[in-house]
């Protein structure tokens, strides 16, 4: 941001349809670029997208189906803290096998020279591995079947081309990450104690004296990574690493999610590709630009986002709604006509907030005006589709730009497009 614009209404506060990624001379294929990053100083993944600590996102379902695919969720604090550690407590238990996902049967006599991958559940359909690949599906006989099998048949297709590699921890065991309200020191300890890999400081504005202080005691209570955020300035990230500079990692960006209202109803804003670039400016000036992850959040509806935030600065990306519409996340399929829905919200809507004022008495330093939206986002069915098409997306765009994996990313370059230009490089003149 420029220091010294009057009122800084010189400031421009880009956003992803702002710019285009510059193409550059590139030394891989698509398929070679490498997608593996940090979403904090210690946490490790080999595909860059976090889970969003929102109440219609990241329970241990979806926090577990993406650690086994290679991601990351982070499990959100809108309940009482036990049930948040026993959810963190099941997603450490669970195998972190990705084809734990898959349907399972037990493997019929006779077949005994095919491995079968998963065996023993009542589920109806299994899909059986042979010398060279996919040998053929199982099926019970049972009314349904023939759901199971496409399930199996699915995810199997998904996950053979993927070919994810989990994330886990030392001992094998899935990562998951937890979030915590700065205030709220207790909770961050006992997510620890269950097992938890990382804490996510979960407050709409960190940049706040109250919030930083307690910040400060958070991180020396612990030793687990805490990612802290969300913040959207420069002074904002330098304020938070001169008090506490144990952070691990920076969520950026301030009123870009898509169930956001912060925008309209308080009119403060920073869109999470200035947030980002903000928070490389500032790691930059204090000599440790590439040391801190910076986790982009907010706004990101595909993979071209995802490839822009990385190239500002982030070594991984966060979403909400990108991942409320799947299976493994919370909430009920819901019919409208005959399309099938899924309930997104703010975690500032009023829906959200009443359920927090229940559970959590650190609410009471929460704002009462409402910040969020719900809705309805399609069902998208098994979270695995979402992940692979912006995983092979965001490899597609780290081809044009000549990056072969997230850090030479960060040397590719954007470029500023007109308003006529962002209407022409999207799909124009035809009826689709
Ligand atoms: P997307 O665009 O991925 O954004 O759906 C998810 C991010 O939005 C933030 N968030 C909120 N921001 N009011 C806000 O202003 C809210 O009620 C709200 N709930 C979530 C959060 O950073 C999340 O990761």
């Amino acid at each position: 941001m420029e220091e010294n614009s009057y009122h800084g209404i010189d400031t421009l506060l880009l956003t992803f349809d702002d710019v285009a990624i510059l193409p550059g001379l590139s030394t891989v294929e698509p398929h070679d670029v490498d997608l593996a990053t940090k979403v904090s100083k210690r946490i490790f993944v080999s595909t860059p997208f976090v889970s969003s600590p929102m109440d219609t996102v990241t329970e241990w379902r979806m926090a577990a189906a993406l650690a086994r695919l290679g991601a990351v969720g982070v499990i959100h604090r809108n309940m009482p803290r036990e049930e948040q550690a026993r959810q963190v407590r099941i997603v450490k238990g669970l195998s972190p096998s990705p084809w734990s996902e898959v349907p399972r049967i037990k493997l019929p006599d006779g077949l005994d020279n095919y491995s079968l991958i998963m065996e023993e559940v009542e589920a109806g359909a299994a899909v059986v591995f042979g010398a060279g690949g996919i040998k053929g599906y199982l099926v019970l006989e049972r009314p349904d079947a023939q759901f199971w099998l496409d399930k199996a048949r699915y995810l199997s297709l998904y996950l053979l081309r993927i070919r994810p590699l989990p994330t886990i921890d030392g001992d094998g065991r899935l990562i998951v990450g937890a979030a915590v309200s700065p205030f709220d020191i207790e909770r961050a300890r006992l997510l620890e104690k269950s097992g938890a890999d990382f804490l996510v400081v979960d407050v709409a504005h960190l940049h706040n004296t109250n919030a930083l202080s307690s910040l400060a005691r958070l991180v020396k209570e612990v030793s687990i990574d805490v990612v802290a955020g969300n913040l959207g300035t420069k002074e904002g990230v330098l304020d938070t690493l001169s008090r506490a500079e144990e952070v691990a990692g920076l969520r950026m960006g301030i009123s870009s999610g898509s169930i956001c209202s912060t925008g309209e109803v308080a009119g403060a804003a920073v869109p999470t590709l200035t947030a980002v670039m903000n928070a490389a400016q500032a790691l930059e000036e204090l000599g440790l630009a590439g040391r801190i992850p910076i986790i982009a959040d907010g706004g990101v509806r595909n993979a071209g986002d995802a490839a822009k935030a990385i190239i500002a600065g982030a070594s991984a990306v966060m979403g909400g709604r990108i991942f409320a519409g799947a299976e493994e996340s919370p909430g009920p399929r819901i019919r409208v006509g005959d399309r099938l829905y899924k309930p997104y919200r703010g975690m500032a809507s009023r829906g959200a907030m009443e359920r927090r004022f229940a559970v959590d008495r650190y609410s009471r330093q929460a704002k009462a005006v409402e910040e969020g939206v719900e809705g309805l986002v399609p069902y998208t069915g098994p979270v695995v589709k979402t992940l692979y098409e912006l995983a092979e997306g965001l490899k597609a765009a780290l081809g044009y730009a000549g990056a072969q994996d997230i850090i030479s990313a960060w040397r590719a370059r954007l470029a500023r497009v007109t308003p006529s230009g962002s209407r022409e490089i999207k799909p124009h003149d035809i009826l689709l």
